[in-house]
Order: C-alpha cells, then structure tokens, then sequence
C-alpha cells in the first residue's frame, strides 16, 4: 500500500522484524502518561495501537511541544522501531513487543476533550454517542464492526462476479406503488403538486432487467421504508439484491448457498456444510411457532389439539371449537429454576402476543402442580405427559387460541424462556432456508386476500388449480434464508405467465384496471416477451449485525437514525425554509395532537 504524507505504515503493522527500522506514523493520542523527561503515548490508527515514547534525550528538537499533547490529538512522530523493556511489556497488545523511540514530533491539530472516552466499553449512553458519532467511530470495536462489513460486501462482490452477475444501478427517485410498507416521497419541484417515492427495493426494475434479456444482476444498494424501528430495522437499509433468468427455487437456493458458504469462509473463517437445512413454513410455524426460527436450542412446540377433542376446559374447547389450536411447550428441566413469580412473568409476557393466558403445569417428584389439572380428565393428562415427554423437573406450558396467536405467543415464549436461562449457545450459527410460504394472506382489514410476498409472487404449479377454490392452501415458490433466528433474506420465483398474473389478480381482488394503475409498466412489459426469472435480497445489515456478534444493525450501519427516525448527528430531519417549500408548492400544516407514538 502506498501511504501518503511520508507515512510509513499503520501504527499496528510493524512487528519484532521491524526493530532497527526508521518510521514515520501518524495518528490520534489514545492515551498519555508523563513522567517528566518521559513520555509515553499510545497512537492510535484504524489498525491499532503502537505505543510511542517521548525522551527528552533522544529526541532532536521541540521536546517542549511534547508537554502540549492531550488525548485525540493528531500527530506524526519519527523514530526508530525498539524493542520494549522486559517490565513494559504488554501482551495483549499486537505490537505489545515494541515501540518507537521517537526523535521528532508534529502536530497536526489539537483536539478539544471528547465528551466521552474513546474506548470499547465505555459506559455512556447510546444518544450522546450517536451525537458524537464520529467520535464513537474512532472506537476500535466500531472500526472493527465498518471493516468487518466492507469485507462482507467486497466478498459479496466477487462472488457475484464471478458468477457471471452484472451489477447495475437502478434509480432512487421512482415512482410511488402501494402494496409493502409505507414509502418515503420526494416532491418534485417541476411537476409541482406530485412526487417520486424512494424505492422500497429495486424490486420492479429487476424484474424489467431481465425482461431486457440482462439475465443475473445484482446490486449492493439502499432500500428505504418508512416503517416503525426496532433493533433490526432502519428506515434506510442495505440490501444485497440479485435476479435471475431461466431459474426455479433450487437454482436460485444453489447460487445463494455457494455465496453464504464463501461469506462465512471469507469472514468468520467457518466452513459452512451444504447443502442447508430446508423448512418449509409449515413446519417452522408448528415446531417452532416463527417463519425465521431459532434453532441453536430446543423448546419445540406440540399439537395437543388431537388429545383435547372432548376436553371439559373452557378454555381449550373453546379455541378448538373457533378452529384454532392447543399447543404446548416442555421447558425441559427448568422447575427447578423457575420460581412461581419467574412462571406469573411468563404468563404476562406472552401478553405482548395477544395472548388471553397461558396455562402450566410443573412436573414434581410429589406430583404435578398447576391450575388447570383441576379441570382435565387423567386420561387426558396422562396423554399429554406422553406426548410432551414430560419428566420430573419439567414446566410444560400451554396456549389455547386461534392459530396465529398461538403460534406467535408460544414462538416468542420459546426464545424468552431461551434468553432467561442462557440456552442459546452464542458461538454457534444456525442457518436454514424456509420455503413454500403461503402465497396470500386474509387482510382482516381490506376484507381480501393480500400477496404475502409481492404481487408477482409465483405460486408453486401444483397448487395453482387451488387459487380458485382455496386460495389460503396455495403455497409459493418462495424462500427465505433464517440465520440464528433473524431473516436474512428472501426472495421468489416470479409470475411470468400472464394466464397465471390474471388468476393471481382475480385472487386478491383486483381488477386488471387497478393492477395497471398500480404495476403498468411492469405488466406492459411482460407483454413483450419475459422470460422465467427469480431472485433475491439479504439485508445486509442484518447479516453483517449476526457476523459482527451485535445485537443491533445500528453497531454495523457508519451513521444510523434511532427509534424515531431521527439522526441525532445532523438532526435530520428538519424543517426547510419558506423559499423551499414556495418553490416544491407545499404547504405545511401544524400537527394536531401528539401520539404516543414513540
Ligand atoms: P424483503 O422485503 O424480504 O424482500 O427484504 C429483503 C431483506 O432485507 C432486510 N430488511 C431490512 N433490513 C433492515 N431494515 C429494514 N427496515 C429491513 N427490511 C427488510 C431483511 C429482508 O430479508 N424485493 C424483495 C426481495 C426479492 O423478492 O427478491 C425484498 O425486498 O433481511
Ligand atoms: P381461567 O379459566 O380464565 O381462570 O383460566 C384458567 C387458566 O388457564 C389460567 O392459568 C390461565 O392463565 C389459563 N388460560 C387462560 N386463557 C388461556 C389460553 N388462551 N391458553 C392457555 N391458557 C389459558
């Protein structure tokens, strides 16, 4: 690498077999001790630390400006590569062995005192470090965290080039289609009055790519949608985004597992086996009531409903009369570990999900301790105890509802209990792909059907007589790839067929009319001619988040908003002048009342 500025090298490439060498480095003071005539500094680069030492003796000239160094001072110094004294030793660092005995000094600029200390760990709160965050960036586990990404997206990169991918760009300012999130709009000073969206994804121009014969794009680009955050979630985020031609799912799955499998080489050195496990969406919601499940531990969940036809329990015949289901989870072991009070906070957590109660009973040496027994018969209970495989020691707990929320409480209860009492193993890395999701889902709502993908989903041919007749039984050739628990990525064969588009149309309700509305240019151009094609997307956040051992994408994102949607840097968003607005033609309106809206 060449290093500008008379530089030598990074602070933390030099070794033991550089001793003797005469350097020229360049950084920030990360700490400082003086003893007088002494002074040692530890410079700081995005490669690490050299310590650095100031002696009044061997330095040429201006040991007096040495006085003047404060911590985040920028400075080169020029000496020689030593070797430490035996009792300065410092074995956890990289260049612990050596140091530069420094001959002369400049300052480039001096630094006022950070509101915060520079340093892994440092207990501060999250805002002012998002205010400072060029500051928080100087942090080595940061520029760990930045670097670790580049290399994710530089791997990404070739592999898709070697692939034969072409990356292409597609626009930002796009027209706005409903269907997904909410859209971030753009007004256009122009055509006042009217607006462009940011794309929520490059969705529909990939599609028309390969409607222009470019069969295999890609592009590494940002997405934006205006969606509440949480912790995997930004308003702006990136996607490592892919289409292909003359493709179907194992096509598609082959390609993305070749990419997973070099990614996790590249980064984590980790030789990932393949092929990956494959769930399909029925499975993962009845054994671990999530489409993106965890499965670094147990906790499986169990269809009771078979067992509890005749049950007596409110309760349980009640949901199972309504068509939902009884289901059950055995916290193998954990009697001991649960006090009744741990069990009450369960019962309020699954609350979250919608959940009426949440029913329990605890396996003992004397017996068995719950507030249900009372109402099930032994046979019943006997049942349940063999189908559960429940033993002494065990917590079996239960949930009575409707399907979804059945699933969704007890899929949430299963990682809580998970995270309570440290079952997950954090070195491991579970990755799977769930496929054949539902095609449509009922939107209680709008009172129809709705794309559970998108629209141009394509609905797997063996169940395309059903679109008619059962149109929730109609599975999809989709497929997403779960990671410890967090999707990572998906993506579908799309609809090339304008036969099969019009019974997809029919099945959500829609007229062709208000399909050209919403999708003209797409639908017109499958007239002229589109081949069989099928992609995907990784958030690349995400994946960078998991390989990074974060738990928030805003540790793997240079500058990220928080919950509101705001930069705390910059202060975006903000209002604009009334000379800008005049000239959008916008009016703004106070806002009426505050939500509570976080
Ligand atoms: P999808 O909407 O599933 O698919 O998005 C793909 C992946 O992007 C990530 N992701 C996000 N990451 C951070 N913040 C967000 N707000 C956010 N939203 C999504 C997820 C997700 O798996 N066009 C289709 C892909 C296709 O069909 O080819 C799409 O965008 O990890
Ligand atoms: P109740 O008859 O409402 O007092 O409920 C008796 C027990 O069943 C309590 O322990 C409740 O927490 C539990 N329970 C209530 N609703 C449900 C439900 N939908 N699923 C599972 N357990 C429930």
């Amino acid at each position: 690498m060449i290093h500008g500025y008379g530089r030598t090298d990074y602070c933390a490439n030099f070794t033991t077999q550089d001793v003797g060498k005469k350097v020229r480095l360049m950084g920030w003071i990360n700490k400082r001790r003086d003893f007088g005539s002494l002074v040692f500094v530890d410079l700081r680069d995005r490669s690490g630390i050299m310590q650095v030492v100031f002696d009044s003796s061997k330095m040429e000239s201006n040991f007096d400006e040495v006085d003047q160094l404060r911590n985040e001072y920028v400075i080169a110094v020029e000496g020689e590569i030593v070797l430490r004294d035996e009792e300065t030793i410092n074995e956890k660092l990289k260049t612990g062995l050596i140091e530069v005995s420094v001959r002369n000094l400049e300052i480039f600029s001096r630094a006022m005192t950070p509101p915060f200390y520079i340093e892994d760990d440092v207990k501060v709160g999250e805002s002012l470090k998002l205010k400072y965050r060029y500051l928080d960036l100087r942090r080595p586990e940061m520029q760990k965290n930045l670097i670790m990404r580049h290399k994710l997206a530089t791997t990404a990169r070739q592999y898709l080039d070697k692939n034969g991918f072409l990356e292409i760009e597609t626009p930002m300012l796009i027209k706005s289609t409903p269907e997904g999130a909410r859209d971030y709009v753009v007004p256009s000073r122009l055509h006042p009055g009217e607006f462009y969206a940011l794309p929520q994804s490059p969705q529909q121009y990939k599609q028309l790519l390969m409607v222009s014969g470019l069969d295999r794009y890609y592009q590494i680009t940002k997405c934006f949608r205006d969606e509440d955050l949480r912790a995997d979630r930004q308003p702006e985020f990136t996607q490592i985004d892919m289409e292909l031609s003359f493709v179907g799912v194992d096509d598609v799955i082959a390609i993305n597992e070749g990419l997973i499998k070099q990614v996790f080489k590249d980064i984590l050195d980790i030789d990932v086996q393949l092929p990956l496990p494959r769930l399909t969406y029925q499975e993962a919601m009845d054994r671990f009531g999530s489409d993106k499940p965890d499965t670094r531990f147990g906790l499986e969940l169990k269809d009771l409903s078979d067992l509890l036809q005749d049950c007596e329990f409110k309760v349980f015949a009640g949901a199972l009369k309504n068509g939902g289901s009884v289901r059950a989870i055995n916290a193998k072991g954990c009697e001991p570990k649960f006090a009744r009070r741990e069990i009450d906070s369960l019962v309020d957590y699954v609350k979250i999900y919608r959940a009426k109660g949440l029913a329990w009973i605890s396996v003992t040496e004397e017996g068995l301790k719950s507030p249900i027994t009372k109402f099930l018969k032994q046979e019943e209970i006997d049942a349940i105890m063999d189908r559960m495989d429940a033993r002494p020691g065990d917590i079996i707990f239960f949930m009575a509802d409707c399907n979804k929320v059945v699933y969704d409480s007890l899929g949430n209860l299963r990682l809580e209990i998970a995270r309570r009492l440290n079952m997950i193993d954090e070195n491991k890395y579970n990755l799977l792909w769930v496929v054949d999701f539902p095609l449509l889902e009922y939107d209680e709502d709008e009172k129809r059907y709705v794309a559970k993908h998108h629209p141009f989903t394509s609905p797997k041919d063996e169940d395309l007589s059903m679109l008619e007749t059962s149109p929730e039984k109609v599975r999809a050739k989709a497929y997403d790839i779960v990671l410890n628990g967090t999707e990572i990525g998906g993506g579908s064969i799309r609809i090339h067929d304008s036969q099969v588009q019009r019974k997809m149309f029919a099945a959500l309700g829609l007229t062709e009319e208000d399909m050209e509305t919403k999708f003209g240019f797409l639908i017109e151009a499958f007239k002229y001619g589109a081949p069989p094609h099928g992609g995907m997307a990784y958030g690349l956040d995400r994946l960078a988040m998991i390989l990074a051992g974060r738990d928030s994408i805003r540790d793997v994102i240079a500058f990220p908003k928080v919950q509101s949607g705001a930069c705390l840097m910059s202060e975006a968003p903000s209002p604009i002048s009334q000379e800008q607005l005049d000239e959008l033609y916008i009016q703004t309106v106070e806002k009426e009342e505050e939500t509570s809206e976080e």
